[in-house]
């Protein structure tokens, strides 16, 4: 397939950095979508090692993106790539690993000067209000140094904070969307009453988007809580046995179980647990109400634009299985009898 032709003419060029991972991977699809001009920083060019990550990269390039090779943590070339490309918009999506990483980034931007939007690698929680234990907290700290650097050079500045993805949520996976939910057991954190909002990856990029040329977002904090995306585990859960026509066991996963496993200080799986733990026992996500000057909802900006519901997304999972009884039988479970030791591994999504 031929690759489409780069789109360098128009204005709003986006820089996307991390588009070779999980959220980044939604935001450049996003960015595509919407017709800007995109270009995205790759370590190592288009000559990768990994095959799923090589073969990531040609397709968001078939798509049109212009890939640039370097690091975002080296500052003479990310000045040097910001001017020559003039671009205007600059999204990050490094991982947890690498968060520092962009503080370097933050003082390029600042010494172009014609960066007229910077979204640094957020996508989660209002991480000044959230106080997870560590080592979620240890992540959360890195963040709010990006935060403080930007504001303090006075960067203009949009914080995404799109909450969970739409997926089942698992404490031991950073990446859920990329696993089905469970057909063997559910694991449910402490009574699974409390509430938090699930977005689906394609809505984070698009909405995502959508803030970026809008001047009701400069300097602001962007919470996505659509009311139709708000359940709890026990809902998911339901929601999920609704769509495979099974019922499956359900185990308590107390909130003792979730802090030793972060604990372990196993990283990035104890983050996981730590984070897991502030917003299914501590209810992060519900705990606050936007009453500081720089929140704003997203769905007050956009009310007219649906998200995708958690019904449609495990609808899509569900999909993806194309005979579940089947599948359960393979993965060595009877249906209603949960027996820990034979546990499979959670079936990882080809498609
Ligand atoms: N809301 C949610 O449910 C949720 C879930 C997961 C993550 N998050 C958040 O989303 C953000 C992204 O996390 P992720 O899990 O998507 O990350 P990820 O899958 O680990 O991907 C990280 C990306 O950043 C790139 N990268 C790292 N350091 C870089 C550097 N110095 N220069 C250029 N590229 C660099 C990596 O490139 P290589 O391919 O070269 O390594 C990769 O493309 C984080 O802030 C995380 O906390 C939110």
């Amino acid at each position: 397939m031929g690759s489409a032709k780069p789109r360098v003419d128009e204005s709003g060029r986006t820089l996307i950095i991390g588009s070779t991972g999980f959220i980044g991977r939604f935001v450049a699809e996003a960015s595509l979508e919407s017709g800007r001009p995109t270009y995205l920083l790759v370590r190592g060019g288009l000559v990768s090692s990994c095959k799923a990550k090589a073969s990531a990269i040609m397709s968001l390039k078939e798509k049109g993106a212009i890939i640039l090779e370097g690091s975002s943590n080296d500052k003479a070339t990310m000045e040097k790539m910001l001017k020559d490309h003039k671009i205007e918009i600059v999204i990050s999506t490094i991982g947890g690993e690498s968060i520092l990483e962009q503080l370097v980034l933050v003082e390029a931007i600042k010494s172009v000067g014609t960066i007229k939007r910077f979204m640094p690698s957020e996508f989660g929680h209002d991480i000044d209000r959230a106080e997870p234990v560590e080592p979620g907290l240890a992540l959360y700290k890195e963040k709010r140094e990006v935060r403080r650097l930007t504001e303090g050079l006075g960067v203009p500045y949009t914080y995404i904070c799109c909450n969970s993805i739409a997926a089942w949520p698992y404490h031991d996976n950073t990446h859920p969307a990329d696993v089905l939910p469970p057909l063997d057991c559910f694991h449910i954190y402490g009574d699974g009453t409390v509430k938090a909002y699930f977005v689906a990856g394609s809505d984070i990029g698009k909405f995502t988007m959508k803030c970026l040329d809008d001047d009701r977002t400069l300097n602001k904090t962007i919470h996505f809580r659509p009311s139709t995306n708000l359940l709890n585990v026990n809902e998911l859960a339901t929601l999920w046995e609704e769509k495979i026509g099974l019922k499956l066991p359900r185990v308590t996963v107390t909130e003792d179980d979730l802090l030793s496993a972060a604990k372990e200080m196993v990283i990035p799986r104890s983050i996981v647990a730590a984070l897991t733990h502030d917003i299914f026992i501590k209810g992060c996500q519900i705990n606050y109400s936007l009453d500081k000057p720089t929140d704003v909802e997203v769905t007050s900006l956009y009310p007219d634009i649906p998200f995708r519901t958690v019904d449609e997304c495990f609808g899509e999972f569900a999909k993806k299985i194309a005979d579940v009884p089947k599948a359960v039988e393979n993965s060595g479970y009877k249906v209603g009898i949960f027996s820990p030791e034979s546990k499979p591994e959670a079936l990882v999504l080809t498609a």
